[in-house]
């Protein structure tokens, strides 16, 4: 069976430490889709360290992870990731495979994200400027380079080909700086350590493996509400986040999926432009800010912030067919007296819980609230040691997004998570 953990809301659910924690109990875990864009951050034994393509299993001994046929890879970032995963002392060579699908990022998909922002003046996007939009445009325009296009002696052709295409494309965009020269010089050392990498053909590997009764966790980057069909268009990455994306992400069946464990945080958040209907202006929205670190794992930058958004969680939930819940940085409303969640909108002067075309149309949302704990959660170890205001917010929330929360991180360290029947986790 493969289960996956995704993220329900715009991304930076927390989707990388509940990743960690959980690869344990496979033998596979995989990323689908996305590429150096995601930034999944894992803290244990006092270091932090940023995930951008390689999966969050990589730490847990004796895993194997795939980065699978829908992600995009940079080599540049991908070399970065492995002396960071080295450093820290675990051997990962024979753990890291790579589907000889997936498709690679040039030095020139990151000029065109960067110039087609420039183009789109206020109306940019907020990419990451990973250069994803254009490798995926590349992909489904059929003019992309693969893994597996390493190893033909036509490489360098075909390369040249794209780069030509690509600088023909620059002359009708704006001019933004973009040192050629050195990031391709960086990029083609890169590959050495991408082609060290065992190639795989990826549906095979995964299919022989569930075969032989293993386990697969597909680990999703961003969030549902940045999917490129069902998200917030065109304020969206350019894959398809949802659950269904694991099918063409990793060449598995809709039969062979098991569990789908959505990720939310307890409030909400969003890097990049484009609507996000319960954003707080104020200084609860500062506030959680300060408290939740929210600052961009990948670019910096700051997230906004807003509550959580129950007709948003339950579109994403019916997407993707969510069967359990985590909750995450629940520990950031600590010190709230009041906790709230947008429970309808108005849209065209009606209350609705239906996301409109875009959900710019929204009015306002209608708030639903909540008493705050008002109490630290340091030493608490299970469901029933929670605050009683707190059990209520949970129980409440189970009830009205009809899933149930099988676990509430409590802090960023690995160790920081409740799971409900089994306590701390280690
Ligand atoms: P991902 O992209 O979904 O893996 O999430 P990110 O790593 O981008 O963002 C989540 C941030 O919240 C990271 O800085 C985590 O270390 C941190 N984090 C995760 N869970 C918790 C939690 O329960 N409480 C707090 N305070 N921080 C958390
Ligand atoms: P993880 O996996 C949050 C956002 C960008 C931008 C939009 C398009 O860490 O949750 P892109 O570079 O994909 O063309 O940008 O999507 N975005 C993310 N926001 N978390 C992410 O990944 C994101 N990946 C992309 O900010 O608004
Ligand atoms: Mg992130």
């Amino acid at each position: 069976m493969v289960d996956i953990i995704l993220g329900l809301q715009w991304g930076d659910e927390g989707k990388g430490k509940i990743v960690d924690y959980l690869a344990g109990n496979y033998a596979i875990v995989a990323r689908f889709q996305g590429g150096p864009n995601a930034g999944h951050t894992l803290i244990f034994d006092g270091k932090k360290y940023v995930l951008h393509t390689v999966p969050s299993g990589i730490f847990r001994s004796g895993i194997i992870n795939l980065i699978g046929n829908g992600v995009v890879i940079d080599p540049i970032t991908l070399q970065k990731e492995l002396e960071a995963v080295r450093a820290h002392g675990m051997p990962f060579e024979d753990r890291l495979l790579v589907a000889k699908k997936a498709h690679l990022i040039l030095p020139t998909h990151r000029w065109l994200d960067k110039a087609s922002e420039a183009a789109k003046g206020k109306a940019k996007i907020g990419s990451t400027l990973k250069g994803i939009g254009p490798t995926y445009m590349d992909k489904t325009g059929r003019n992309g380079l693969r893994v597996g296009d390493l190893m033909d002696s036509n490489f360098d052709k075909k390369y040249n080909n794209l780069k030509d295409k690509h600088l023909q494309l620059l002359a009708i965009y704006p001019e933004v700086e973009f040192d050629i020269e050195g990031e391709e010089a960086r990029w083609m050392e890169s590959l050495s350590v991408l082609k060290q990498l065992k190639q795989v053909d990826g549906e095979y590997f995964i299919q022989n493996a569930l075969k032989a009764g293993q386990k697969v966790l597909a680990e999703g980057a961003q969030g549902s509400m940045l999917d490129i069909n069902f998200g917030t268009y065109p304020y969206v990455t350019s894959s398809n986040t949802l659950s269904s994306g694991v099918c063409s992400g990793l060449g598995i069946a809709p039969q062979q999926i098991g569990e789908v464990i959505g990720i939310t945080k307890a409030y909400c958040t969003r890097v990049g432009s484009g609507p996000f209907p319960s954003e707080l202006f104020d200084e609860t929205g500062e506030f959680l800010r300060k408290e939740g670190q929210e600052f961009g794992a990948t670019t910096g930058r700051p997230r906004r912030c807003g509550w959580i958004d129950i007709p948003q969680l339950k579109y994403t939930i019916m997407l993707n067919g969510v069967t359990q819940l985590v909750m995450t940085k629940v520990d950031v409303l600590n010190q709230l007296t009041e906790i709230k969640a947008a429970c309808q909108y108005q849209v065209d002067g009606k209350m609705t819980e239906a996301l409109p075309f875009d959900l710019e149309q929204i009015e306002h949302p209608v708030y639903c609230s909540w008493p705050g704990w008002n109490q630290d959660l340091k030493n608490i170890n299970s469901f029933d040691g929670f605050p009683a205001p707190l059990r209520t917010y949970i129980e409440d929330m189970e009830g009205l997004l009809d899933v149930p929360i099988k676990m509430v991180s409590v802090g960023p360290d690995r160790t920081e998570l409740i799971v409900k029947n089994a306590g701390v986790a280690v």
